[in-house]
């Protein structure tokens, strides 16, 4: 961005923050409603297969030309364009940013230092899909000559959380006959838990690290060849059939020892937590095969093009991304809840967390200054039936602001018997109740009238105005999963680009992974560990205590 005048010194910002005051108490959704009926259907953008709704937010017509106002002073589209253009817009790594390279069509030209990149990235495609014909097919097979059953992903964060939320989401698109687990955590409970019931003969590990240097997942790694080679008889030349590995880094695969042939390659302009896209599907490209693989690549590609090409007042990203620097920068919300009314996404609000904390959870802008305003929010959330029974409550009754994403959709998977699929009205019915519970509430009057005695009027009384955005589909398919992602992902973007902060690095893991290498021999030999603060040191010695019972 050339113009470096500071967010809040902007007149648009403070053009919002005075409208913030002159709507106090909050916009009332009743009112807004009663007064404007017509914004069930005008607050409403279909992107592709998805409706997004958008009329229960505390917002009016003046609200959105505002906060659009904001988008056009802070160039989110410049950088945006940026961005699609393979620019370096990451500035502190010093990197482009085109995982939307990653889903062009072939005959795309995107260029990074003047090389058109899309020939490689369908390259890659090209051989994952091969790869992964060969396993379900059989015609890949084992050490032993016995045919692949089980894949086990090896990886974390960005490695790990993309393939196994996208897996759980399509499992009704899976080859059942093949057993796919993921690996993330470096308790070796995880591995063990994921492998104690595998036969050797028939598993294939993909190692997925972009650096591969990553401590949990070379650890894992380690320990998964190791139960490899003692239970096929120790040969070595065993790990050629069942270790490939997803990486950036050739250099760290064949240290590992795996063949560079069984490695996926991706590039450093691809991000970790917007690698899902990338040689880093390859376990979920097995399960799903690569036409529906495809498919979800041609989902995110109708987001793309729509972030890139819809005009502001209709472009959802833009809408979703203002929607949260409204509630997070003017209205004082910490947190945003994302509700899938699907039990195939229960991994899904887990995935954005990464996507949205790790991208936009930032302090300093992209000059280096401290922000005087709110960046990322909390982001979290389980599939909605549950979480009625649980953390509802505080959703309609707390003293919290939490603006929430409901995502639901018309049909159950085909493959539910009928009796199952009946359920799904029921689901969805619970879907709908939700979001008016929450938008409309229940006066004291309307309990009232219900006979309520009257000192527990206030107890059953729902004050109501509680925000939600409703996205809603027809059935949750690969294209639809790809939709879903690649509209998040270019939200979070939009929310980056007002908050002129960096998306694209994560400088905020690495000090604790100095300090756990700093530690461990502290644990393991007894080792001093110098500059030690007092309480840490008083929790390693408590710990080498308990640990000698
Ligand atoms: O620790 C954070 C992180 O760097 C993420 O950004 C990344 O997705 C994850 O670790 C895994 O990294 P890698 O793919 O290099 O193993």
């Amino acid at each position: 961005m050339s113009d470096t005048t500071k967010l809040d010194q902007r007149p648009e910002w403070t053009a919002l923050a005075d409208h913030r005051k002159s709507a106090l108490p909050r916009p009332d959704l009743r009112e807004l409603f009663a007064q404007d009926p017509g914004r069930a259907e005008r607050y409403v953008v279909r992107v592709g297969d998805l409706r997004i709704d958008y009329s229960k937010h505390l917002v009016t017509d003046e609200t959105l030309a505002l906060l659009q106002e904001l988008a056009v002073a802070t160039d989110v589209f410049g950088l945006r364009d940026a961005m699609f253009r393979g620019e370096r817009i990451n500035i502190t790594e010093d990197r482009a940013v085109l995982h939307t390279a990653l889903r062009a069509p072939r005959d795309a030209v995107i260029e990074v230092d003047g090389e058109n990149v899309v020939p490689k990235v369908h390259a890659v495609l090209d051989k994952m899909a091969h790869f992964a014909d060969r396993v379900r097919s059989g015609e890949w097979t084992g050490h032993t000559g016995r045919r692949i059953k089980n894949v086990v992903n090896v990886g974390i964060g960005g490695s790990d959380l993309g393939p196994a939320m996208a897996y759980e989401a399509l499992r009704a698109f899976t080859d059942r006959s093949l057993t796919v687990r993921f690996v993330s955590n470096v308790d070796g409970a995880d591995l063990h838990e994921a492998v104690r019931d595998l036969d050797p003969a028939e598993t294939l590990f993909v190692i997925a690290s972009k650096t591969f240097t990553t401590i949990e997942t070379i650890t894992n790694a380690t320990s998964a060849r190791t139960w490899l080679l003692d239970g096929l008889g120790g040969d070595e030349k065993a790990v050629a059939k069942h270790f490939v590995a997803l990486s950036t880094n050739a250099q760290k695969v064949a240290d590992f020892g795996i063949d560079t042939a069984n490695m996926f390659e991706f590039w450093d302009w691809v991000g970790g937590r917007y690698s899902f896209d990338s040689a880093i599907g390859l376990s979920l490209m097995i399960a799903i095969g690569p036409d529906r693989f495809r498919e979800m690549l041609d989902g995110f590609r109708i987001v793309d093009e729509h972030f890139r090409n819809a005009e502001a007042p209709a472009n959802a990203p833009l809408i979703l991304g203002l929607l949260g620097v409204w509630y997070g920068d003017f209205l004082d919300a910490q947190s945003h809840a994302v509700l899938p009314y699907s039990h195939y996404l229960s991994k899904f609000t887990a995935y954005l967390q990464q996507l949205d904390m790790e991208s936009n959870g930032k302090s300093v802008d992209r000059e280096g200054n401290p922000v005087q305003w709110q960046t990322g929010p909390v982001v979290w959330g389980t599939p909605g039936t549950n979480g009625q029974h649980a953390y509802y409550q505080l959703i309609h009754q707390g003293t919290k602001l939490i603006p929430a994403d409901f995502i639901g959709f018309a049909r159950p998977v085909a493959e539910l018997s009928d009796g199952l699929k009946a359920q799904h009205d029921l689901l969805m019915a619970n879907f709908f109740a939700q979001t008016q519970a929450l938008a409309f509430g229940k006066t004291p009057d309307e309990v009232r009238a219900e006979g309520v005695p009257e000192e527990l009027v206030p107890h059953k009384t729902f004050r109501g105005n509680h925000p939600t955005t409703t996205v809603l589909a027809a059935e949750l398919t690969p294209s639809v999963l790809g939709q879903l992602i690649a509209l998040y992902e270019h939200k979070v973007f939009v929310q980056g680009a007002i908050w002129n902060i960096d998306s694209f690095d994560q400088w905020g893991v690495e000090l604790g992974k100095v300090l756990a290498k700093r530690v461990e021999p502290a644990l393991t030999e007894g080792a001093d560990v110098p500059g030690l603060d007092p309480s840490t040191a008083a929790l390693v010695a408590a710990y080498r205590e308990l640990k000698e019972v």
